[in-house]
């Protein structure tokens, strides 16, 4: 089988050690390559893509929106979030999906079951990409509240108003957010705010953190992000948010193969490379 990942610029992605690993797990014989393709080329490179044909494919930063165009059908979720970060290739026709943010919220569940209630009420700090995967996915579950933080409070409500059901959906600037902070169950970074290099960046003050509430954060280089040691000094909980790259890959790839991956192993193989 042959996969591959879409993206750029694309570094060191851990995509293809993951995908490796769950391809041994599943006994399968195939590769997952990385096509690092510059902005110029896109439209080029996806057309060569769909005549030499593949099994499936991801789709990284910057074109999980466009890729749209080249798709034959978009999937329910992904519509709705608007990106595509994977592609199932089904008689020669290509179907996007979104498994970023079940992706997410199925790492959080796992760590955290309780959180998910009719009284509980989340914080999302940021309304980008990755904010909107993960309020999406976050709208499917049980809770009370989401409420979306950001520098434009414009761009919160733009994101809430997408959603549809019957959950109480704020957006908010960071500063009523600091203010009210130890309202919320859970508190999610879905920033790049406190990523490498600029590591003592944090997304928002924890002074009125509540020790009941979890505080989750989507970087995970560095590992312990100074947002995640605050929480912890503070004798909160904390979830880290690399899983939530092996849990997007588990599900793209039980789309492509119908395997269902053991990802608690992988986990561990990818923590150990993370922190050494
Ligand atoms: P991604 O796909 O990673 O989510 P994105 O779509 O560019 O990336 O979104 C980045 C998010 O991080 C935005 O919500 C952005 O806030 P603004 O809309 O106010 O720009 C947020 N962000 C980036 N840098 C930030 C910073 N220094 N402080 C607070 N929020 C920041």
């Amino acid at each position: 089988m042959q996969f591959y990942l879409l993206g750029y610029p694309l570094g060191h992605s851990m995509s293809p050690f993951l995908h490796q690993a769950f391809l041994s797990q599943a006994k399968l014989e195939g590769h997952y390559e990385l096509k690092e393709i510059s902005p110029k080329t896109f439209s080029e490179e996806v057309t060569r893509l769909k005549e030499m044909g593949c099994d499936g494919f991801n789709i990284t930063i910057p074109y999980k929106v466009d890729i749209l165009p080249f798709l034959d059908r978009v999937d329910s979720e992904a519509e709705a979030i608007g990106a595509v970060n994977t592609v199932v290739v089904e008689d020669d026709k290509w179907i996007g999906y979104n498994t970023d943010g079940r992706g997410y919220v199925t790492s959080l569940k796992y760590h955290f079951p309780a959180l998910f209630t009719a009284e509980s009420r989340f914080l999302v700090l940021g309304a980008g990409g990755a904010s909107r995967g993960i309020v999406h996915a976050l709208n499917n579950e049980i809770c009370d509240a989401i409420t979306v933080c950001n520098r434009t409070v414009e761009k919160a409500d733009a994101l809430l108003e997408s959603l549809s059901g019957s959950k109480q959906l704020a957006g908010i600037s960071y500063e009523e957010a600091e203010k009210t902070l130890d309202m919320y169950d859970c508190i999610i970074n879905t920033t790049s705010v406190g990523m490498e290099p600029h590591t003592r960046n944090q997304a928002i003050s924890l002074k009125h953190l509540s020790k009941d509430t979890v505080v989750s954060d989507i970087v995970y280089k560095p590992f312990h992000t100074t947002l995640l040691q605050d929480a912890k000094k503070r004798g909160a909980q904390i979830h880290h948010g690399h899983e939530m790259l092996v849990y997007q890959a588990a599900l793209a790839f039980k789309l492509w193969t119908g395997f269902t991956v053991d990802v608690r192993p992988v986990i561990q193989a990818f923590e150990e490379k993370l922190i050494k």
